[in-house]
């Protein structure tokens, strides 16, 4: 088992094959944190809490006059609220009576073999090969007789711990959750640095680090999705961490709706990190008998600094997050309709579009946005998932046999969790999208959201989407959301209710994508929302990839995909070649280095291939051929960022290497250029140090350690150019 309790100290002993965590039934029963962190062989760290008389931090009543016990200074496992412990708590909740205390005691646990799994939400899973135990420990707040129930899986092999929390109402009043947190984790030090990643659209995931300070530092989504201006992802670690060295601890929160993180250096320079659905715009009401499930959180630990805690988050999201098959196959190559042709088409112009690409290698078609209704523009159609015939005038069915027949798989986009005033089924149902009754809503890309906190909405969109599914030989949904929640409010349910819509919105995309993802599961579904709006590890539970970014450029790409591979698998990331000028930044980049950033992910192409040249065609197949041929190595292998967009400013560098270390993939663009520049050479990791291999295409044979001690002189190519290195053990 590798979560044991020692009766002796009552301590909680989780532990993974390189990480320990403790926490300690205290006096009075109250659940204290011991330690997260490296292995260590002590069975009880209990003396690490120093008790000691604090000034106005006080004590709980059955302490009586022991003034050393103080829940305000002892790092709690889930702290309590409005009971002596002034920092952030992890429940807010108004009682029966008004109160909103809350304190929880140890009343039972349970420990058991299997992964949990929580109810409407997506979640980590245990395939045949893993080792997985759970602990359930109930805290029970005697006053107001609700219960939390903490949940804890540890995967012991994979160095991962996932945590979830329930909430229990066991009176026989109404009660009301304003705040439930997944993750608490207190750390009696606060040396550390917070990295998280923010940005905006079409520029999403860019690492920003800060040292910890007195007070609280947040981030936070309340947009209805996880975003492009924050990622539920966070990073604490020493001051001197990075790529290869150092404590780092990542924290990924399983949920594509609001979230917050918040982390607070106390008076005593101590350290919480809370991690759960964002209180703002949430509360929740439960009926007597009535139960609440938080998302999940998934926890890693890296003594060995960035590198290793990435393997550790794309190993785990590879194997036991995405349902889909998919996940472990190679991925068809795609050239998406989007930017070779946005609203501007007919069947015949698509046609053309995909005969010519046939040629480069492409094996799919995608049919981006404007196939259906009256969309022409995105003034209007959204909702009316009928093929617009004047545009595709044989019909969807016979569209993708025309596609099927060129030797191309079929693909196609859809939105459906948004609707157009100008369309029928908002003349229809007026009353099925979000809005405030007595105002205006407000628009985002001239659309609204439909309210999914309806059953009658979701089902409607499950018939629609089965049956478009079912019309024509589909194999590929890029499932896109092109705005943000305002107006959150629901005819569906009463004034109390209204707290629960945002949740409620999520509970209904999920039940959706069990009701249509799962149950076609030879269909690859790629999720979108204007690129990387939701990209998030729920949504990776239904979709195996993800449109990345809507910035195709190259330049701009690298920094979009550096931040994101931070705990987001390279086979998950979907990454286009287009044409330049791009169309986001008006930047030229050669051909080659197109290709050799959209290999760092799930290469396809997002271009009209009727313009391309012979040269450049047959430039495409030589990058399909090269992405084929390292398919399994960028897809299974691991992960190493060679440069940080901050550090270096001359050449961005990443590297992929088989499992067994003898096969790696070095990509180097040139970023910036100089005239009479030094000799660069670019460092490359992980082989094996005694090893010898040789790189394709010359002569040498090199052993891994001086590849990776001196590295490989770059050759003086010029800006915005690359060149990719194929190393293989001799
Ligand atoms: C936003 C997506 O990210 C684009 O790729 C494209 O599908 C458009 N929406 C279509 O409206």
């Amino acid at each position: 088992m590798a979560i044991r309790f020692l009766e002796s100290t009552k301590t909680f002993i989780l532990e993974t094959k390189q990480t320990t965590y403790q926490m300690k039934i205290s006096k009075y029963d109250y659940l204290l944190h011991l330690y997260y962190g490296e292995k260590i062989p002590d069975a009880d760290l209990s003396y690490l809490i120093q008790p000691k008389d604090r000034g106005f931090s006080p004590n709980p009543y059955e302490a009586e006059y022991d003034r050393t016990f103080s829940l305000d200074v002892f790092p709690q496992e889930f702290s309590s609220d409005g009971c002596g412990d002034f920092r952030k708590p992890s429940i807010e909740v108004k009682n029966g009576d008004g109160s909103t205390a809350f304190l929880g005691k140890v009343k039972k646990y349970r420990i058991y073999s299997g992964k949990y799994s929580i109810p409407g939400l997506p979640s980590l899973f245990a395939t045949n090969d893993d080792t997985v135990d759970t602990l359930e420990i109930t805290l029970w707040d005697e006053a107001s007789s609700v219960a939390v129930v903490l949940l804890y899986s540890v995967f012991e092999e994979k160095n991962i711990i996932t945590r979830a929390v329930k909430v229990l109402n066991q009176s026989a009043h109404t009660i009301f959750l304003n705040r439930i947190m997944s993750t608490t984790l207190d750390y009696m030090e606060s040396n550390y640095d917070f990295i998280h990643f923010a940005g905006r659209h079409t520029m999403e995931r860019n690492l920003i680090r800060t040292p910890l300070r007195h007070g609280v530092q947040s981030i936070e989504s309340i947009r209805g999705a996880s975003s492009h201006q924050h990622n539920p992802f966070v990073i604490l670690c020493d001051h001197d961490a990075d790529e290869d060295r150092g404590d780092c601890y990542g924290f990924s929160f399983v949920y594509s709706g609001n979230f917050r993180c918040e982390i607070e250096k106390d008076q005593f320079d101590q350290t919480r990190l809370l991690f759960g659905i964002n209180p703002r715009g949430f509360c929740y009401r439960l009926k007597s008998g009535e139960c609440f499930d938080a998302p999940e959180t998934v926890l890693a630990y890296s003594n060995q600094g960035f590198a290793k805690l990435s393997h550790l988050y794309h190993d785990i999201y590879r194997n036991n997050l995405c349902r889909s098959h998919f996940s472990h196959m190679e991925r068809p190559i795609v050239i998406n309709s989007w930017e070779a042709a946005y609203f501007d088409f007919d069947d015949d112009k698509l046609l053309n579009i995909a005969k010519e690409s046939v040629d480069m290698g492409v094996e799919m078609f995608v049919l981006d946005d404007g196939w259906f209704g009256k969309r022409d523009s995105d003034f209007s159609g959204l909702g009316d998932w009928e093929t617009n015939t004047t545009k595709i005038k044989r019909g969807l069915t016979e569209f993708a046999k025309e596609i099927n027949k060129l030797g191309l798989k079929f693909g196609l986009w859809v939105e459906p969790e948004m609707v157009s005033e100008d369309s029928n089924l908002y003349r229809t149902h007026p009353e099925w999208c979000m809005h405030i009754e007595g105002r205006h809503p407000v628009r985002g890309r001239h659309q609204l959201v439909l309210d999914l906190s309806k059953k009658e909405v979701c089902d409607y969109l499950i018939n629609t989407l089965n049956h478009i599914l079912d019309s024509a030989n589909i194999e590929y949904i890029k499932w896109d959301l092109n705005r943000n929640m305002t107006d959150v409010w629901s005819s569906g349910t009463d004034v109390e209710g209204q707290g629960e819509i945002y949740h409620r919105y999520m509970l209904g995309l999920y039940y959706i994508f069990d009701q249509v993802i799962l149950t076609h599961p030879d269909i690859l579904f790629c999720g979108c929302a204007g690129g990387g709006g939701r990209y998030d590890p729920a949504m990776l539970y239904y979709y195996p990839e993800v449109w990345c970014s809507d910035n195709t450029d190259a330049i701009n790409r690298i920094t979009i995909q550096y931040g994101t591979s931070f705990v987001y698998p390279i086979n998950t990331l979907e990454s286009h070649v287009s044409v330049c000028p791009n169309h986001q930044t008006g930047r030229t980049t050669p051909f080659d280095t197109r290709g050799t950033v959209a290999m760092d992910g799930i290469l396809g192409y997002e271009l009209d291939s009727t313009k391309l040249t012979a040269e450049q065609k047959a430039l495409c197949k030589q990058q399909i051929a090269n992405y084929k041929k390292y398919y399994r190595l960028i897809a299974d292998g691991d992960y190493y960022r060679l440069t940080n967009p901050e550090k270096t400013k001359k050449f961005m560098a990443w590297q992929h290497v088989s499992k067994d270390k003898c096969s790696s993939l070095v990509s180097v663009v040139i970023t910036y250029k100089e005239s009479n520049e030094p000799q660069r050479y670019v460092k490359i990791k992980g082989l094996l140090p005694d090893q010898f291999y040789t790189i394709e295409g010359e002569n040498g044979v090199y052993s891994g350690r001086a590849l990776m001690k001196a590295g490989i002189p770059l050759p003086d190519i010029g800006e915005y150019e690359s060149i990719q290195y194929h190393i293989t053990a001799v």
